[in-house]
């Protein structure tokens, strides 16, 4: 077993178990490429502070780059015995180019260290994921493009309530998503904040220069405080808060769509190449993807209650109980990643509008009769008198198993003499639809409009 970076202080040696309990490197080698870029911007600082000369630093970027090719190449593989990735890369440093690897470490502490790759791992994700929820818009987009006059049910209580066209139903995910692609930038923001050069947690007594570091690795700002800077994971627990929003939306989506497939409402089928079959009954196809997504919700939501119930009990500065951030916010961003990617998919070739049930569905139900009401409204009906009457049709209509647009001229006008030829135009689905103009609403107007500002938001128009 390879000599501990910090043994000469001990007498004894590890229990095996307990340095497999200890180690990190399982995970953290995840970091290694910003861990790498972390140290060599601090060797850079070290020698434009004159700490190191500026030779010395050359040969710290030179080792330091090589590990990062032999990385790549699959050719750093380090064994627990190093415990984390810091050590085991200036291990690896010190064997490539001697003792100057040695020096690396000055005026740093794996603390600072730590807290640098975290944030500069999470910046790039967070450039991805916002990535994938523009694709998941777009996706989302082009389905409410094709699908303006389709109309489907809409629901409140899960009961019939108005039907909308179907884009402004794909359009309210798309909102959902533009929040998400917002808060993360937000969330970014805050990431984007260099702990380099706190120290284990007080500071150092070298003349460091923390700005020209942060600026190296492209930071924002630097810490104001060095225990904050070595203790916070706020930018971890409001990214799994943005992550866990992510996954309810994509959640909520899923179980529309599950609910679409299902034979009851038969909105949708799902296509080959996203649905799975049942080991025993041959007629199944399952809708495994977005069941999975919903699932997978969860998981990111125990990351975000598990995160947060960390750090409530821990005193400044640094604890060891900060080693256990990690493999949830890697998995978190993973299964965000993941889930965002399949859905894509899902909405692109995994599923049909299956056209003439939607038609249907929106023609087979009482769902206008707000239109009834409104339409005596707007001849000056009160609207509260309005809908008491049209309540009470509703009620003789279904007792007689009819619907509204099956009502005679003579029931219309026995029931008000306000109404005249145009009320079977008005409780259309397609009118229903049309009339409700108002900004935000289903109208296709309006429907168009949002699509028009979605296309602008995406670049596309
Ligand atoms: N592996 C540790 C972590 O992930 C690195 C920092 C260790 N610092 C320390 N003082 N033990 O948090």
């Amino acid at each position: 077993m390879t000599k501990k970076t910090w043994s000469d202080r001990f007498e004894g040696t590890l229990h095996p178990a307990i340095t497999l309990f200890n180690a990190s490197i399982g995970f953290d080698i995840e970091l290694i490429e910003h861990d790498l870029n972390g140290s060599i911007a601090h060797g850079k600082m070290l020698a434009k502070t004159g700490i190191i000369s500026p030779g010395e630093a050359e040969q710290l970027v030179q080792g330091l780059e090589q590990i990062r090719q032999e990385y790549r190449a699959g050719n750093f593989n380090p064994g627990v015995d190093q415990e984390d990735v810091h050590f085991a890369v200036e291990r690896r440093l010190t064997e490539l180019v001697g003792d100057v690897g040695k020096k690396l470490h000055t005026a740093r502490s794996r603390n600072d260290q730590v807290g640098t790759d975290v944030r500069l791992y999470l910046r790039a994700q967070i450039d991805d994921i916002r990535q994938r929820l523009r694709d998941f818009q777009a996706v989302l987009l082009q389905l409410a493009e094709t699908n303006v006059e389709t109309l489907i049910p809409g629901y409140t209580h899960l009961q019939r309530a108005q039907p909308v066209s179907l884009a402004h139903h794909l359009l309210a995910y798309f909102q959902m998503a533009q929040r998400d692609w917002q808060r993360l930038g937000e969330i970014r923001a805050r990431t984007n904040i260099s702990p380099l050069g706190s120290g284990a947690l007080a500071g150092t007594t070298f003349p460091i220069d923390r700005h020209y570091s942060a600026e190296l690795l492209g930071f924002e700002g630097i810490y104001a405080n060095s225990l904050d800077g070595v203790s916070d994971r706020d930018f971890a627990i409001e990214f799994l808060n943005a992550a866990s929003l992510i996954m309810v939306h994509l959640s909520r989506l899923s179980e529309e769509m599950i609910l679409w497939a299902s034979q009851e409402f038969s909105f949708i089928s799902l296509t080959d190449s996203c649905a799975t079959g049942s080991s025993i009954m041959p007629q199944k196809k399952n809708p495994d993807v977005p069941e999975l997504i919903r699932g997978k919700a969860g998981r990111v939501m125990g990351h975000l209650q598990g995160m947060l119930v960390l750090m409530k009990g821990l005193p400044l500065a640094y604890n060891k109980d900060l080693q256990e951030d990690k493999e949830a916010l890697f998995d978190a961003v993973k299964t965000v990643q993941v889930s965002l990617e399949a859905m894509t998919i899902l909405l692109d070739e995994g599923i049909v509008f299956r056209q003439e049930r939607l038609a249907e569905a929106v023609a087979e139900d009482f769902s206008n009769a707000t239109d009834v009401a409104d339409y005596l409204a707007a001849k000056g009906v009160p609207f509260r008198e309005a809908y008491n009457l049209v309540g009470k049709v509703v009620k003789t209509s279904l007792a007689a198993g009819k619907l509204l647009k099956d009502l005679t001229m003579e029931e219309w006008q026995a029931l008000h003499p306000a109404f005249e030829d145009d009320i079977y135009q008005a409780i259309t689905p397609q009118q229903v639809v049309a009339a409700r103009n108002s900004y935000g609403g289903t109208g296709f107007d309006q429907v168009n409009l949002a699509i028009a500002n979605a296309k602008a938001e995406l670049g596309l128009s």
